[in-house]
């Protein structure tokens, strides 16, 4: 009796200094004021800002506002709202450009991930006129390279562009496998740039395991190469710096629902590199140098950079509440954002370790703070039962078949109190077993 009293008082004594430790790292934390930016459900932890973001106060009012001119000034919007619909895309690609570290011309606003990365492949993908710059051994270079690890929308994409060019994917689309089934080797990557490769299409970041890749060294032994590369930077972008113009990236793809938390269907953006001047594979009169677009020619007249890609009209309702929440992420700063990014997920990890090393956890995730993206990949056979016993304890973080708990805490709204807390559930769902009375059925989205 004594003996269980005593073990009792010496583990809330832990707790209790467990908690004080993530207050404190609260207190310090420059970025905690931003979290009153955003709806949060009260008890709720929310762990899922790398599949979709929380909705802010400041995204709320653009969108607000955007629907407000829609009511006052009907089809006058798009010279007359604030900004004008008809340059909005261009307007939010200039407060992107620096989370991307490129110039506002390398960028538009457009379409999802998957038709920008279209887009892109059908104006840089020409495996027919486009022989073997880099070696002179005559080998034409007409395969795309990927990794086994990739989102399967990038896949389908590059698969049928393959098809579009009378070109068997089975052949032309290259995939470098995994190692460890989990993250991808750079080394791999570069062994895989072949004198028959047109262009590299990688994750920024790994969608399942999380992991990092280096941009700068893959695009500059591309470079080297003769290969065109290019990025799909979904998992990266408003979580971790980039420098595509400095890197010599030729181009990338990413949506603004995750870490940006522009909203469900967000329009996606794309960046071109400067020194690419061809003609839009995919044209349409939003491509069109702006001052030409009505005089309605048949004839495209391209805006110069990346907003020649632009296809039909955008989605203006779709676009708005990106403009405020770039505002946050901006007055953040990515440099701090990304700080504080890496100490949540480490913190998360170290909590991990402590409190449920019992409980047949691993990571899928590298540990290494440089290759590390936005979340943590937490790897268990029962992932799927316990994803959704977190649920129902408050937190919410997703599942990905078939054994990784995704938990992404976004820098701008979660706190580290948060992740101490959501360990501390997860260890009653482990410790009481109460993942065992879920149906093992996942929903249809996990
Ligand atoms: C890495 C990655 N690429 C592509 C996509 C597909 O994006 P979209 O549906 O916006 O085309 C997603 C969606 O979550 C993703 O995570």
């Amino acid at each position: 009796m004594t003996m269980t009293f005593a073990a009792t008082e010496e583990a809330s004594a832990e707790e209790a200094s467990a908690e004080e430790r993530a207050r404190q790292l609260d207190e310090c934390d420059e970025l905690a004021g931003f979290a009153g930016q955003f709806y949060k459900t009260p008890g709720q932890i929310y762990l899922d800002g790398n599949s979709l973001g929380l909705l802010s106060k400041p995204a709320e009012a653009s969108l607000l506002h955007t629907l407000n001119e829609w009511k006052t000034l009907a089809i006058g919007g798009w010279m007359d709202a604030a900004p004008p619909w008809f340059t909005l895309a261009e307007e939010l690609a200039r407060d992107m450009a620096p989370l991307l570290g490129a110039s506002a011309d390398e960028i538009i606003i457009a379409n999802s991930t998957t038709v920008n990365l279209h887009q892109l492949l059908a104006t840089l993908y020409r495996p027919h006129d486009r022989p073997h710059e880099a070696n002179g051994n005559g080998i034409q270079r007409t395969k795309l390279l990927a990794t086994a690890l990739d989102f399967p929308s990038d896949i389908h994409a590059m698969q049928s562009q393959i098809r579009l060019r009378g070109l068997d994917p089975d052949e032309h689309l290259v995939r470098v496998p995994s190692r460890d089934g989990l993250t991808i080797c750079e080394d791999d990557i570069i062994a895989a740039m072949t004198p028959d490769v047109h262009t590299a299409v990688l994750p920024s970041v790994l969608y399942a395991g999380g992991q990092l890749l280096d941009m700068a060294h893959l695009a500059q032994a591309a470079r080297e190469r003769g290969v065109l590369i290019g990025f799909d930077c979904s998992h990266s972008v408003g979580v971790a710096p980039h420098c595509l113009s400095d890197w010599d990236v030729d181009f990338a793809v990413w949506c603004s629902y995750k870490y940006l938390s522009a909203g469900p269907g967000a329009a996606g953006g794309l960046f071109l590199n400067r020194r690419h001047r061809e003609r839009p594979g995919l044209a349409g009169w939003f491509g069109s140098r702006k001052a030409a677009q009505f005089d309605m020619a048949h004839e495209l007249d391209p805006a110069p950079g990346a907003g020649a890609l632009q296809i039909g009209t955008p989605p203006i309702l779709a676009m708005a509440p990106l403009g405020g929440a770039l505002q946050i992420v901006n007055e953040a700063g990515i440099k701090r954002v990304r700080s504080k990014s890496l100490a949540l997920t480490a913190y998360l990890m170290s909590l991990i370790e402590e409190k449920l090393q019992e409980h047949g956890f691993t990571f899928g995730n590298p540990r290494e703070d440089a290759r590390r993206g936005g979340h943590i990949a937490l790897r268990h056979p029962e992932a799927g039962r316990i994803c959704r016993a977190l649920r129902e304890a408050g937190v919410v973080p997703d599942y990905r078949r078939p054994d990784i708990i995704r938990l992404a805490p976004s820098p701008l709204y979660a706190s580290f109190a948060e992740c101490h807390e959501s360990v501390r559930r997860l260890r009653h769902i482990m410790d009481a077993r109460l993942w065992q009375d879920i149906a093992p059925e996942p929903g249809l989205v996990t």
